[in-house]
């Protein structure tokens, strides 16, 4: 057994390791070298941590890990790039569920945690690390319960509102507050049931009325609330390491949330109390008339390849089709072609493309595509005005005019691409049909846009026939 200066040196080494694997995973260059100091990190605290002399039952825990790491493994295995949303949804509610369980365990034998008082109680201060822990952890878990329910098509992404709602929330929250507090006071283990009882139906409340378009800044919401809570119980089992890896969660999600909050142009404070976006979010406000009344341009590939080798400049707008068909090596040599015509060709990427952060850095990384003609928003949105073609791939919301004319649209204030811009749009897709936010696009029908109604992986592939 090591001795206790040793653990702490051990936790502090896995403490540099995550913070670096955080580190590496802002780039796509460096992500991959993030991802195995963070798995090294975590091994290494793992390890420590089952040999201290508190824990015991090595049966339980071996049985565990094979049960956990063969779910694990499969599921990482079969599990589709499009479905990672859910996937981050679903652990998240898992590490919430973990920390209330956890709570009650210590609550019902604090002698076995180490922390009784003298009468065999718990003291107050572990009983209010076990209330943020176990409010946070249960609500975490309901509302990613909801979240995976809502990304995985098994519930209606619309928002779901009725009167009374943020009343009942804030009932509820008081309810959920006063029973902690009598918990923190007296050690009642009624208190405790009624606060967790509580939180439960709060989570999905406050999920229940956020729509499509807004679930990327939930999900890391979510994620971060999970770090906290494994931050609380950190506390409790008196774990520096649990504490640390729960506060680096819980503070690089709440970073992610307001860089994502920011992108999306909404407010970090409405998503914290739950139900923001929510009054008109949903399938078929603003963005223009219905599909079907109105004519489109429409053209095949080859007029598309056209288009494109006599183009000086290309700008590509990925987004969730392009992921969906995995057109992402075709589309590559779709580029190579064009660069070797001498085409300037970039990528425009918007920050919620797709289902996930970095979802198309990721796609276009797996084909190689050179991180030097990937763009980000920001810095690539004034170059529509001066781009020959933009093409549009699988992409739809994330090019919505709507969010910046039409203040009736649940993406009113949204930062969108520019594509209209161009003097040329090609959008690949397979029919009119809207995206995740379900709002039809005015760019279809403007003058200077051609649709290609295909799946994006057939048209990039067609595209690479006509080139070459
Ligand atoms: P979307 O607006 O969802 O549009 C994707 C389009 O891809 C659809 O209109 C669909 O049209 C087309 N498509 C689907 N399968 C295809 C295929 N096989 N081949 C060609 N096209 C296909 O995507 P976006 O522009 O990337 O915007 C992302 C949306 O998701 C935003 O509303 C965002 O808020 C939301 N969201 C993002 C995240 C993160 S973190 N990125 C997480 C959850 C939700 P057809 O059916 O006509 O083909």
């Amino acid at each position: 057994m090591l001795s206790p200066n040793m653990v702490a040196l051990a936790y502090l080494a896995a403490s540099v390791l995550l913070i670096l694997a955080l580190k590496g995973l802002s780039s796509p260059e460096t992500a991959r070298r993030g991802n195995l100091l963070g798995m090294v990190g975590m091994a290494l605290a793992i390890a420590v941590t089952l040999q201290l002399d508190v824990v015991h039952n090595y049966g339980w825990i071996i049985a565990a890990f094979v049960v956990g790491g063969v779910i694990g493994g499969i599921g990482a295995k079969r599990i589709s790039m499009t479905a990672m949303p859910q996937l981050v949804a679903f652990m998240h509610s898992l590490v919430g569920l973990s920390a209330v369980l956890i709570a009650i365990s210590a609550m019902l034998n604090p002698a076995g945690y180490g922390i009784a008082d003298a009468a065999g109680g718990l003291p107050t201060g572990n009983r209010i690390e076990l209330f943020l822990g176990s409010f946070i952890g249960m609500i975490t878990f309901s509302a990613s319960l909801v979240a995976f329910g809502k990304l995985q098509g098994l519930l209606s992404g619309r928002p779901l509102v009725f009167s009374g709602q943020h009343g009942l929330n804030l009932l509820l929250g008081v309810v959920m507050l006063i029973a902690g507090i009598l918990f923190c006071v007296s050690g009642s283990g009624t208190a405790f049931a009624l606060m967790l009882m509580v939180a439960l139906p709060l989570g999905v409340l406050l999920i229940m009325p956020i729509g499509g378009a807004d679930m990327p800044v939930i999900v890391s919401m979510l994620n971060s609330y999970s770090g906290w809570a494994a931050a609380g119980i950190g506390f409790t089992l008196g774990n520096t390491m649990l504490i640390i890896a729960g506060a680096l969660v819980g503070s690089s999600g709440a970073i992610l949330s307001y860089i994502m909050c920011k992108a999306m142009n909404r407010s970090l404070i409405h998503v914290l109390l739950g139900g923001f976006g929510g009054e008109a979010a949903g399938e078929g406000g603003g963005g223009g008339g219905a599909a079907a009344d109105r004519p489109v341009k429409s053209g095949a590939p080859e007029d598309a390849a056209f288009l494109l080798q006599n183009a000086r400049s290309v700008l590509i707008v990925p987004g969730y089709g392009l992921a969906v068909a995995r057109a992402q090596h075709a589309l590559k040599e779709m580029v190579d072609l064009l660069l070797a015509r001498g085409v300037q060709v970039r990528f425009a990427i918007h920050p919620v493309a797709g289902r996930m952060p970095g979802h198309m850095n990721v796609l276009l990384a797996e084909a190689d595509v050179p991180y030097d003609l990937v763009h980000e928003m920001d810095e690539i949105n004034s170059e529509f005005a001066d781009t020959d073609v933009a093409l549009v791939i699988g992409a739809n919301d994330v090019t919505n005019p709507a969010a910046k004319n039409d203040p009736s649209s649940p993406i009113f204030g949204m930062p969108v691409l520019e594509v209209a811009k161009a003097r040329h749009v090609l959008f690949i897709k397979r029919s009119l049909s809207a995206g995740y936010a379900g709002l039809d696009n005015d760019l279809f029908y403007q003058d200077n846009t051609m649709m290609i109604f295909s799946d994006a992986k057939k048209a990039c592939e067609a595209l690479v026939q006509a080139l070459d």
